[in-house]
């Protein structure tokens, strides 16, 4: 198995009872690339970072970590990765400061001077005992732990559960950080706004199946334009024309979508000679919505 790849995963499947939580995953994350995992609650995203690290055994399949068997060579592969999970058990007597000194203990070695400027960064009080922290102070101990190792990978499973938007912003400058220096990132995660500005590619999971992957400029294709339109008189009827949906007419109003090419759609509004014409690209949030709403997608592929 080459270590061309930070992670690949094959057919990779983790079955609980009647439940498929992952089916068939088959996922290349390159060298120095940032990968976005969406997915609605439920979806299977942290049964796949569970499966990466090798903390539970897949049903099926394999998942290898630079090219490393997750599961055969899980210590040696944990040298190359670090993880930040979305909750966290430590230890309540330690403080915050020995916490962050053992956990980089585990992983091997920690850059001191980048420590410091992540608890500076982060504005974290690394003298209190962990058992007095707030939700979102435990978070920050998992990032900066993390973070600290400046290691090849990093897995993150919605990482910036619980921080307020100033530490939502710092952190993505880690992440940002992270990426110049040339290290991989796996990130899973609910805010949008946290996957366009930093993310390469977006892999969406539902139902334990990637239904999507790609680009964010790749993606934006498979959802339909918006498209208004007002007229002088009584608008045009568009329905029928290929591509074209949910179309609404209110007096001299049209408003409707349009998936694939714009041409004929445009002709026919040009040549009625509308009032005004605005057509815009789906906002990330609606793109999502319609890719996790399976009925969303039959309508597009018809
Ligand atoms: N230990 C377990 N035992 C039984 N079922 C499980 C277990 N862990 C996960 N599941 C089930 O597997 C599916 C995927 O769960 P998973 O936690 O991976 O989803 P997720 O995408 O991380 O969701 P969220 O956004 O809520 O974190 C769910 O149906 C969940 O109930
Ligand atoms: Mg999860």
């Amino acid at each position: 198995m080459t270590e061309e790849l930070a992670i690949k995963t094959e057919s990779l499947s983790k079955n609980y009872g009647q439940v498929t939580a992952l089916d068939h995953l088959s996922l290349e994350v390159n060298k120095g690339e940032v990968l976005g995992y969406l997915g609605p609650n439920g979806a299977g995203k942290t049964t796949t970072i569970r499966l990466m690290l090798g903390l539970i055994k897949p049903t099926a399949g394999v998942a290898y970590i630079f090219g490393m068997d997750s599961q055969k060579a899980k210590v040696k592969a944990h040298k190359r990765l670090a993880y930040i999970p979305g909750e966290s058990l430590f230890w309540p007597n330690l403080t915050g400061e020995e916490t962050l000194h053992l956990l980089g203990k585990i992983h091997g070695k920690i850059d001191v001077k980048y420590q410091k400027e992540l608890i500076a960064r982060f504005k974290f009080d690394p003298k209190k005992k962990v058992r007095t922290y707030s939700k979102g102070n435990r978070q920050k101990i998992n990032i900066i732990a993390a973070m600290q190792t400046r290691a090849d990978l990093l897995i993150m499973d919605e990482p910036t559960t619980g921080l307020d938007p100033i530490m939502e912003q710092a952190f993505r400058e880690c992440a940002m950080e992270a990426k110049a220096n040339g290290q991989t990132i796996f990130l899973s995660s609910h805010i949008l706004e946290e996957v366009e500005s930093i993310c390469d590619r977006v892999g969406i999971l539902r139902d334990g199946k990637l239904v999507e992957l790609g680009t964010l400029e790749q993606m934006r294709h498979l959802s339909a334009l918006s498209v208004e339109a007002t007229f002088a008189g009584r608008p045009p009827d568009v329905s029928a024309l290929k591509g074209v949906s949910n179309v609404k007419i209110t007096g001299h109003q049209l408003v409707c979508q349009v998936h694939g090419p714009i041409e004929p759609l445009f002709k026919v509004l040009v040549s009625n000679h509308p009032k005004t014409l605005l057509s815009r690209e789906p906002s990330l949030e609606e793109l999502f919505l319609s890719i996790y709403d399976k009925k969303e997608i039959q309508n597009n592929e018809a």
